[in-house]
Parts: C-alpha cells; structure tokens; sequence
C-alpha cells in the first residue's frame, strides 16, 4: 500500500451483564452494525471485542489520529450500545459516556483512545492489548520490557536494527506534561519516572535512527485517559488499550508477549482501589469475577494488509501462558489476605481522589487534637 493507515483504537464501558462483569454479546453486535454500514467509505475494517466490562472498537481507516469522523463512527457506536444497555437493565449503562454533546472528539468525554498512523510494511503485525479493572500506567512496566529490557527482548543485543534502542513518550497525567526519554542512554531517567504508574504513563514509543521504521511513526500507542479527572468524581477505573507494532527491526510477537509472562501489580481492582496481579488471559476468560478481579489483559494479533486486519489471533489462548495466571492466582490470594490494609489497597493519597474525602467528613467533628 504505501500509503498511511491509521489504526484506532477506542474503548468505553456502556454497561456490564452482571455488575461490572461483561460486555453482553448485544452490544458488541450493536457496535458492529455501526460500523459495518461505513466499511469501505469511512473506514477500512474494523474488530469489536471487549475485556471485562469494556467495549473496545478497533478500526482502520486513512482519516489520521483524532479525526472528528472517526471519533464521531466510535460515539456513535458506544451511544446505540448503551441504549441497548439501557433497555437490558445492563449495570452502569451508559457509564462511560460522560457528555451529551459530542464536540469532534470523545477525548475528554469518557472513552480511551489509542491511534497511530502507520506506513504499512508489506506485513505488518499489530497485537492489540485491552486491560479491564486498572489503569493507563499498567502498561510501564511491560512495555518497558518490550523496548528496552534485553531480559525480555533478545533483539536489543542480537538485531543489529534494534541495537540503538527505542524512544518513550511520557506524560505526567497529574501535570499535563510530557517528556522524551531515549534508552539505552536515558533509562535510569526513564524508570525513575514510569516506577510510578499513576502518576507517569508511557504514551507512545518510537523508533531511533538507524530502524528500518521512519523515527517519526509510533511503534506503540497506549491511551491515557482518566476518568476521575474527567468527570470530576470517581467514574470507574480507565481500563486502557495499547497498540503495539512488532517484527523486523522491531520486538518479535514473542518478545511483546513475554512482557506479560510475569503478572505484575497493579492498581485497580475492586472499586478502582486495589493492587492485585495484572492476568493475561484468552478471551474466553476476558471477565473479572473474584473481588471484581483480577485484573486481567487480552492481545489480540492481526496483520494489517491494505488497511485490513486479518485475524485476530487470541494471543494468550496458549498454555504457556498457563504459569503466569497460576502465578496471577497466587499473587490475588496473597493481596486478597491483607483486606483492606495497604499495599493491597491504594495509598491514602490516591483514595484522596475517591472514598477517602467522604469517610473524613463524616468523622471531621470527632477528631480532636493530640495532647
Ligand atoms: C472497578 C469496578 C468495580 C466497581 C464495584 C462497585 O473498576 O468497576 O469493582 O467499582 O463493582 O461498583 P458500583 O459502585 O457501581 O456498585
Ligand atoms: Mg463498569
Ligand atoms: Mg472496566
């Protein structure tokens, strides 16, 4: 093709089957209809799937990143999801879609967004992970090992294409400022930023000099956005997405996935206020149960030709990664034990944000000073 593709990803909870469960199949069918009466004029192909309680629309199309269009096909989508939602009496319906108005792009209004727009390579394999029950830090430590851990990711020392390292995009989402940090060079910078994942979030990486991918295209996006802050109270977790591009110059498949070998702690869980194990799971298990939890990550694989995504592949439908959810198992019965004493549950700090304010107020009058 040669052209530029743009792949977006777009994800809001419009209602759960059974609480904050699952997406009911009728709103992934709902999603669908929208979206196929625009193939071939709007977009170029698109996948709906869900993990959790989260509706994940993934689409191509030529339109570029935050195009009023495209973002304009997903509120549509998620809207006539959540009205079947409504009428299903589906748990928080709508829950995610915080505005009426749609002003030419759902940032900002509840959804998730990931986009990049891409030279398509003659292939061109795209693993698309979703995460329910955390947020968009979750994706630090894993995309690190990605691009920057020659533990995780054998080509940083074997392919000469990759040696010079990758480039990360960081945002503080307390600030609203972003860094670049290159690695190998920079990485002790890097980690001294993205150790804290709720406050710092890798947005993007990028290639450097010397790849056989342009140094101005993402190699991976995630998207970033908080609910809280947009709703001003707290809505639910952000349950992000991520895109990642892989092979020739790039992490191989097997290099992306290995990053989920090991089931890292995250923050989220039940009520958004817990640490617990981020699972990776076929999509057969895309739905939290105990404690809400654990959270859990699905990848989902497809090669993009011409603008089309063939697949999907269910990524971590494969006993090998059988150890890391037993490990994940393990993990949430050790977190679980600690109820609700810190490290399981969130710092004071980030309940500041949450529960914490209303318990403070209630007991304001009775606390009195220390002698
Ligand atoms: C976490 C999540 C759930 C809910 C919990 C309470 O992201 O979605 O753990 O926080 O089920 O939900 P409400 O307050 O809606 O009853
Ligand atoms: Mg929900
Ligand atoms: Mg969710």
């Amino acid at each position: 093709m040669g052209e530029r593709v743009t792949i977006s990803v777009i994800k809001a909870d419009v209602g759960g089957l059974v609480g904050h469960h699952v997406v009911h199949p009728a709103l992934e069918e709902t999603a669908e209809g929208v979206l196929e009466e625009v193939v071939d004029e709007l977009i170029y192909d698109y996948f709906v799937t869900h993990v959790g309680d989260d509706l994940v629309l993934i689409m191509t199309h030529g339109k570029g990143e935050d195009n009023s269009e495209i973002h304009g096909l997903a509120w549509k989508a998620f809207q006539k999801a959540a009205k079947v939602a409504k009428e299903l009496g589906l748990y928080g319906a709508g829950q995610d879609l915080l505005s009426e108005a749609f002003s030419g792009n759902v940032k900002g209004l509840g959804p998730g967004v990931a986009e990049m727009s891409i030279t398509e390579r003659p292939s061109e394999p795209v693993i698309v992970f979703a995460a329910d029950k955390t947020e968009a830090g979750a994706w630090n430590l894993p995309l690190f090992k990605m691009f920057a851990d020659p533990f995780n990711t054998a080509g940083l020392i074997i392919d000469p294409s990759m040696h010079q390292g990758f480039r990360f995009e960081v945002w503080d989402l307390v600030e609203h400022k972003k860094v670049e940090l290159s690695c190998p060079e920079e990485m002790y910078d890097l980690l001294a930023l993205i150790g804290s994942p709720g406050r710092f979030a890798i947005k993007r990486v990028y290639p450097k000099q010397g790849s056989p991918i342009d140094p101005n295209e993402p190699v991976a996006v995630a998207s970033t956005e908080r609910l809280y802050e947009i709703a001003g109270r707290y809505v639910g977790k952000d349950d992000p997405v991520l895109v990642v591009r892989a092979q020739h110059g790039l992490p191989a498949v097997g290099e992306v996935l290995e990053a989920f070998a090991f089931p890292h702690l995250v923050a989220g869980w039940m009520r958004g206020s817990h640490w617990g194990p981020l699972m990776p799971v076929p999509l057969e298990y895309a739905a939290p149960t105990r404690f809400d939890g654990p959270p859990r990550v699905i990848g989902l694989g497809f090669q993009i030709k011409d603008g089309r995504l063939i697949g999907p592949e269910d990524m971590f439908a494969d006993p090998a990664f059988d150890y890391a959810r037993e490990m994940a198992n393990k993990v949430a019965d050790y977190m679980r034990r600690h109820g609700p004493f810190e490290p399981h549950r969130v710092s004071y700090h980030d309940l500041e944000y949450t529960s914490m304010p209303a318990v403070l107020e209630k007991l304001k009058d009775r606390f009195r000073p220390l002698e």
